[in-house]
Parts: C-alpha cells; sequence; structure tokens
C-alpha cells in the first residue's frame, strides 16, 4: 500500500496539539504549518536532482539541484492551512487550486471550483488537503488533476482514515500518500475519530 507514515517527533508534536480542542485558530494555523513543513520534506525526499556547478567566492564546485517541476494543489477550503509550508520547502512551485465541498449530510464531495496550471505532464502534483476521510474529496481531486494531464501525483494530508486510504488506493493505485497518522474510523457523520474535528472550522475560526 504506498502510505507513507511520516512519524517524525514534530510532527507528531503538532499532531496533538492540532486534536486538542481547546487550540485557537490562531496556534492552529501555525501547528497547521509546521506539521507541513515536515510532511513537505517527506513528500519531496526521493525527488530527482541534476547535477549543476557553481562559483563558490573560493572556487568552482558541483551541487545537485531539484530538477522537476512541481505543482502544489490546495483542497480549498482546509488545505490552505497547508499551502504556505509547502512553498518554504519548494518555492519555485507552481500552484492549481481546487474546490471541493463536502455535503453536510451525505458527506459527498461537490466541485465548486478549478484552476490549474497547464502543461501538468511532466509535473510532480503534490494534493494537499488535510483530512482523508471518507477519500471522496481525495478522489474527485486526483481524476481532476490527472484530466488536466498530471500523471505523478501525491496526496499529503495530517490526519487520514482507513476508510479514505481504501478509497484512494483502489479508485488511483498509483497515488503515493504521505500522512503522520492513520486513524480508527469514521463516525456516523463521515467525521474522522479520534480526529480533531472540523479542520477548515478550526483553521478559520467559522465554528
Ligand atoms: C474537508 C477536508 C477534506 C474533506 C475530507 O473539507 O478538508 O477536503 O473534508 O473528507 P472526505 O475524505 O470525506 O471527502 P470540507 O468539505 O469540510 O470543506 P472545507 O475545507 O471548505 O471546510
Ligand atoms: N473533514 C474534516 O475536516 N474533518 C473530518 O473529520 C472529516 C472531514
Amino acid at each position: 500500500m504506498p502510505v507513507h507514515l511520516t512519524q517524525h517527533a514534530v510532527a507528531l508534536d503538532a499532531l496533538v496539539s492540532l486534536r486538542d480542542k481547546t487550540t485557537k485558530p490562531g496556534e492552529f494555523r501555525q501547528l497547521a504549518r509546521r506539521i507541513s513543513l515536515v510532511l513537505a520534506l517527506e513528500a519531496t525526499r526521493q525527488l530527482t536532482t541534476t547535477r549543476v556547478r557553481v562559483e563558490t567566492p573560493l572556487e568552482t564546485t558541483d551541487g545537485d539541484a531539484l530538477r522537476s517541476d512541481i505543482v502544489v494543489v490546495p483542497v480549498l477550503r482546509a488545505g490552505l492551512g497547508m499551502v504556505e509550508a509547502m512553498l518554504e520547502v519548494l518555492p519555485r512551485a507552481r500552484v492549481g487550486h481546487i474546490g471541493l465541498q463536502r455535503d453536510e449530510r451525505t458527506a459527498i464531495a461537490s466541485q465548486y471550483y478549478s484552476k490549474l496550471p497547464h502543461d501538468l505532464s511532466q509535473s510532480l502534483a503534490l494534493i494537499v488537503d488535510p483530512m482523508l476521510a471518507t477519500g471522496g474529496s481525495a478522489v474527485s481531486a486526483i481524476a481532476m488533476l490527472q484530466k488536466a494531464g498530471a500523471r505523478d501525483i501525491r496526496l499529503v494530508c495530517i490526519v487520514a482514515a482507513p476508510e479514505g486510504i481504501a478509497a484512494v488506493e483502489h479508485a488511483h493505485p498509483g497515488v503515493h500518500i504521505f500522512t503522520p497518522v492513520v486513524d480508527r474510523e469514521l463516525d456516523a457523520h463521515k467525521f474522522i475519530l479520534p480526529g480533531l474535528g472540523d479542520f477548515g472550522d478550526r483553521l478559520y475560526g467559522t465554528v
């Protein structure tokens, strides 16, 4: 199963505070940024590099520069809480946006926005969406990117449920998932248990 568990101590420390129901939006945003930095490093650990020559102040030497064209794609709105950290690690990345909203009653996601960069066939597309619950949003986002030409797609999330992982694996077996944790299950309203509640609401104080 292409699931990469990022159990870095810094990520786990941020996660436990994100779960804490007393954490307020300001701190929640900082924690989301910190955990996303670790995830960004983990999801890009194996990127291909190319040999380059540089002049140091003292002499000429060779080094390795990132070769891949990278596209970061937040799923609105909660994914916005992860974008800045991704761009700090990947400053030359292009950014696409996908708007998906779960129906509160059925938990089925519907699309309301899409703006993706062109020429994705040679790009690494990193979808950032903190919560992988039923997997409906992720499966749709991946399909939208594939339709736009992307072939190398990775999903970066902060909490994943077994149901969501299974859905992504079933629909898009080639997509690798990066997450610090796989939680126990979904509740009757398709929220992740133990989870952290509604990520977007907690990020923006719309609870
Ligand atoms: C949340 C979350 C994911 C989705 C996960 O978004 O950010 O996109 O739910 O659930 P799923 O795996 O069952 O599809 P939500 O629809 O609540 O929108 P928001 O980010 O605007 O709050
Ligand atoms: N979306 C969230 O923000 N949290 C969940 O637990 C499930 C979907």
